[in-house]
């Protein structure tokens, strides 16, 4: 207990020390910092919709379109694999629209 109580007294000294050293007035400047944009966005078609209110809160659409090339089926289970395991709120009626928009961007996407 000796031992501790002296670290302490040893510590606090430490930071009393370091607040002589402060400056007597701390301004804060305005800061703001800018993220990087998306430079893609996702194209316009049938069930964009969908995929902007379910999944883009999580991928940017890049993420969604840089996806490795699957089914309709797969889409679906995807969808569904955010809700199970994600806990995503994704809404189940939007998903064969997200599925069918997924399919049709990748279709239209040149073959990497
Ligand atoms: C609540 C956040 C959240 C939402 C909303 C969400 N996802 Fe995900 N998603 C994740 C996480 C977390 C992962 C796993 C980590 C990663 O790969 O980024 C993931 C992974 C993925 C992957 C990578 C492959 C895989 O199977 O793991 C795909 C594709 C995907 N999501 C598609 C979608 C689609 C389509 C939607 C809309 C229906 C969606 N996500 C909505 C959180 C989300």
């Amino acid at each position: 207990m000796k031992a501790a109580g002296g670290t302490l007294a040893l510590a606090l000294g430490l930071a009393v020390a370091g607040c002589e050293a402060a400056p007597a007035t701390v301004t804060f400047a305005d800061a703001s910092i800018t993220l990087p944009g998306d430079p893609i966005d996702l194209p316009e078609g049938p069930g964009r919709q969908a995929v902007v209110e379910n999944c883009t809160a999580c991928h940017s659409p890049s993420t969604m379109l840089q996806q490795p090339r699957v089914s309709r089926e797969k889409w679906e289970d995807i969808a569904r694999k955010m809700i199970a395991v994600y806990k995503a709120p994704v809404d189940p009626a939007a998903i064969p629209a997200i599925a069918d928009y997924m399919v049709a961007v990748q279709a239209d996407q040149t073959a990497p």
